[in-house]
């Protein structure tokens, strides 16, 4: 009788446990019904484990190279093309029904020493075209959109002095765009940048009067990434940054949220931690009520593999999961304002 007691409960306990992790669905569904991109910059690394592999195909249904696109490693010479490690992201991603974004094709950092046979204007061109080409044909149809140029102004507003706009000046910017639309006709094109997001500063306006210009000039562009690098010490004008989607919007623009995290300054206080969720919150409340933003990507996911302590000394912690690939409270918020 009692060994009869003991098994049912055994299987009362699991037939229940099995229930409820069916019915437990992941963030990763969470974010596909609520129709947007809850994404992630991820390494090479991060799907040859596989715990956090699982871990970033459960948590996020869209991902970015956090570096694996840049020139410096995808063409590290001229002719030596190092497709493996951007393929397998690819195939991660198709195999997880996840988003993929490119980043990115014009910049000024992480370029390959190819630049340094540049010799003319007609060389930068020559070779923003092949990369493009090669890139946006090899992963036609599983790409969904890029980054074409990246960080182009400085903080006062004037365009960025980089090897590109020596050459070329804004010329390459929208010829690449024009390059792009042509490789896939069908993927989204976007021009990146960071500090610009909210309305009213130097590099906010002459970041939005360029891109209508480019509107207006009929060059090829779908939307504007907005990084979104912020710090507790400075917060977010919430005011300002719905005025600047707003005004893309006008055009006929799409906003992604492209690189979010939100740093502090370290050890973090316990103010700074509620500040810094509330900071991530806000950003979902704005992308639920603007209908031209629905993608919110953070660029990487755990404290323990992070750009933010190395770029901006003695700060830190500023990812949805801690040290220990646990999630923080900001994150399990973030899921449940995606599942209402
Ligand atoms: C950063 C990466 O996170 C680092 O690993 C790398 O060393 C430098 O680049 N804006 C961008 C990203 O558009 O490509 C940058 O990524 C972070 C700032």
């Amino acid at each position: 009788m009692k060994k009869n007691l003991k098994c049912f409960t055994l299987a009362v306990a699991v037939v229940s446990a099995f229930v409820f992790s069916a019915c437990k669905e992941s963030p990763a569904k969470t974010a596909t019904k609520a129709n947007m991109y809850f994404g992630v910059a991820i390494q090479p690394g991060d799907i040859l484990d596989e715990s956090k592999a699982k871990l970033i195909a459960d948590n996020f249904n869209a991902i970015v190279p956090e570096n694996t696109m840049k020139m410096v490693n995808i063409r590290p010479t001229k002719t030596l093309w190092n497709f493996s490690d951007m393929d397998k992201m690819v195939d991660f991603a198709q195999k997880n029904k996840m988003m993929v974004r490119g980043h990115t094709f014009i910049w000024h950092q992480q370029n390959s020493t190819i630049v340094n046979q540049i010799k003319s204007r007609e060389d930068a061109f020559a070779l923003i075209n092949e990369n493009i080409n090669q890139i946006m044909t090899r992963y036609k149809g599983k790409i969904a959109c890029y980054d074409v140029a990246n960080e182009i102004f400085n903080e006062d507003g004037t365009f960025r002095k980089s090897l590109w706009y020596r050459w070329c000046g804004t010329d390459l910017y929208e010829e690449a765009f024009r390059i792009a639309r042509a490789a896939d006709p069908d993927a989204k094109l976007f021009l990146n940048d960071y500090s610009h997001e909210e309305a009213g500063t130097p590099k906010a306006e002459a970041f939005y009067e360029f891109v209508k210009s480019m509107v207006e000039k009929g060059v090829p562009i779908d939307g504007v990434g907005f990084q979104l690098h912020l710090c507790t010490d400075y917060g977010l004008k919430e005011d300002a940054l719905r005025e600047n989607i707003r005004r893309f919007a006008a055009l006929g623009l799409e906003v992604q949220f492209t690189e979010i995290d939100v740093r502090m300054k370290m050890p973090a206080s316990e103010a700074d931690v509620a500040k810094q969720k509330g900071m991530y919150e806000t950003l979902m409340r704005v992308l639920k009520d603007e209908p031209n933003v629905s993608t919110y990507m953070t660029w990487g996911y755990t404290d323990a593999n992070s750009w933010v302590p190395a770029t901006f000394h003695g700060y830190g912690d500023a990812h949805l999961f801690d040290k220990n690939l646990k999630a923080k409270s900001v994150f399990d918020s973030l899921v449940e304002m995606m599942r209402n």
